[in-house]
């Protein structure tokens, strides 16, 4: 009986854990810093030359990092920035920036 008690006593301590939701795909990537300094964090370019990322197709976003990344595009800026990035992380910065209003934001 009493460890039955205290199983249901651990059981119940668990549960808020389990019932923590997922991050939702609209979250902020924990890496965009890395990617914001040209390409803005809502995916609006800063700076010449850099393109906008902003609603582009989630696969043509996904297709393009994976291309620097293995050098079918031979851009050594765009391959050093992704360097440190594991494919979980470029999922979601693909998903982030392609879930952006391609609408630039009116200028204050
Ligand atoms: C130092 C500036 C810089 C940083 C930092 C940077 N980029 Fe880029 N990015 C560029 C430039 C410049 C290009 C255009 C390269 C080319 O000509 O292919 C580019 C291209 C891209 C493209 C292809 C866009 C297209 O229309 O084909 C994607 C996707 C992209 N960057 C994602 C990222 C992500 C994600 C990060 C962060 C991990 C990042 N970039 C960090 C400068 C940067």
């Amino acid at each position: 009986m009493r460890i039955l008690s205290i199983a249901a006593l651990c059981l119940a301590a668990a549960l808020p854990a389990l019932a923590r939701t997922p991050p939702s795909a609209a979250a902020q990537p924990s890496r965009l810093g890395l990617c914001a300094g040209c390409h803005g964090v809502t995916g609006h370019a800063s700076m010449p030359g850099v393109p906008n990322l902003a609603g582009q197709p989630l696969d043509y976003l996904r297709n393009a990092l994976g291309q620097y990344r293995d050098g079918r595009r031979a851009v050594p800026l765009m391959r050093a920035a992704i360097g440190p990035l594991d494919e979980a992380d470029l999922d979601a910065l693909a998903r982030w920036y392609s879930a952006q209003s391609p609408q630039s934001q009116a200028q204050p």
